[in-house]
């Protein structure tokens, strides 16, 4: 049983279209019911229920703890209250490792959590997950860039893709995974010259954080858009409850600033 009733509501097909018209689509993380509700109400397009969660909500120093029962039990509450917006789940770290068992975990964000796309993370190594997945019906979004699941491995959060030979891999890995069938994009964390490339190269829309504002689309996560980050907020971010009255306006001012093109500007991108 789908969650989702509304026909009216945006889809894989509203993101495409949205991407050949030149429409910025407007994206962030959502974890409950409450705020789920007043994103729709602002006009987000996509709401992530991401693994950031894990910070955000649980307090961890990172997403590495956050389980499939975590993100069904959040996706869940978020799709009770998400009737416009397109809802994406993310599959969490080590639940697609192979084919077989990211099917198991993007059915249980699906069919239990309500999602109607699910986000993973992985350049041209995912490419038969998301090939599988695809076919299978399963609308996949594919993170590239900054990869926050690897943190231990990267021993950090930095710029990816400075260096052309990993400027190039990232784009040969882009195409490979919209080959695959991936039906979006999202570049975290890469400069904005190497994402303008990437986005104009692809057909699937591409979502950015820490890219670029030529990117067809921005997300950000809802807690350093309403400026109360745990910890140091990363540089791209900004803080929209400057100089707004209540939250429903800030979430309105981030979407008009994304639709209208103004967020991100010079001062939260990388070069
Ligand atoms: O988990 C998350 O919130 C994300 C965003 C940072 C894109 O993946």
């Amino acid at each position: 049983m789908s969650i989702h009733t509304d026909v009216k509501s945006v889809t894989v097909a509203t993101l495409k279209k949205m991407k050949a018209a030149g429409e910025k689509i407007a994206c962030l993380t959502a974890y409950d019911a409450s705020f789920a509700a007043v994103l729709d109400e602002a006009g987000v397009d996509v709401m992530l229920v991401g693994d950031s969660l894990g910070m955000v909500i649980q307090g961890h120093e990172t997403t590495v703890p956050v389980t499939v029962d975590d993100i069904v039990y959040h996706s869940r509450a978020v799709a009770s209250r998400c009737r416009r917006a397109l809802l994406m789940a993310d599959m969490p770290f080590m639940s697609y490792t192979s084919t077989t068992q990211a099917m198991v975990s993007a059915a249980r964000l699906m069919q239990e959590g309500g999602a109607q796309m699910v986000k993973l993370e992985g350049d041209a190594r995912q490419v038969e997950v998301v090939s599988k997945l695809a076919e299978h019906g399963v609308p996949v979004c594919a993170h590239i860039g900054l990869q926050p699941q690897l943190v231990h491995k990267l021993g950090g959060y930095r710029v990816q893709g400075r260096e052309r030979a990993q400027a190039e891999r990232m784009i040969k890995d882009a195409a490979s995974l919209e080959r695959a069938g991936a039906d979006v994009l999202l570049l975290e964390c890469v400069p904005a010259l190497l994402a303008d490339e990437i986005t104009a190269e692809l057909d699937i829309p591409v979502i950015g954080i820490g890219a670029s504002g030529g990117c067809d689309g921005q997300i950000l996560v809802l807690q350093d858009v309403l400026g109360i980050t745990p910890g140091r907020a990363p540089g791209f971010v900004k803080d929209f409850m400057e100089g707004q009255r209540n939250i429903p306006d800030a979430i309105r001012a981030y979407v008009a600033a994304v639709k209208v093109g103004e967020f991100p500007d010079e001062g939260h991108l990388f070069k």
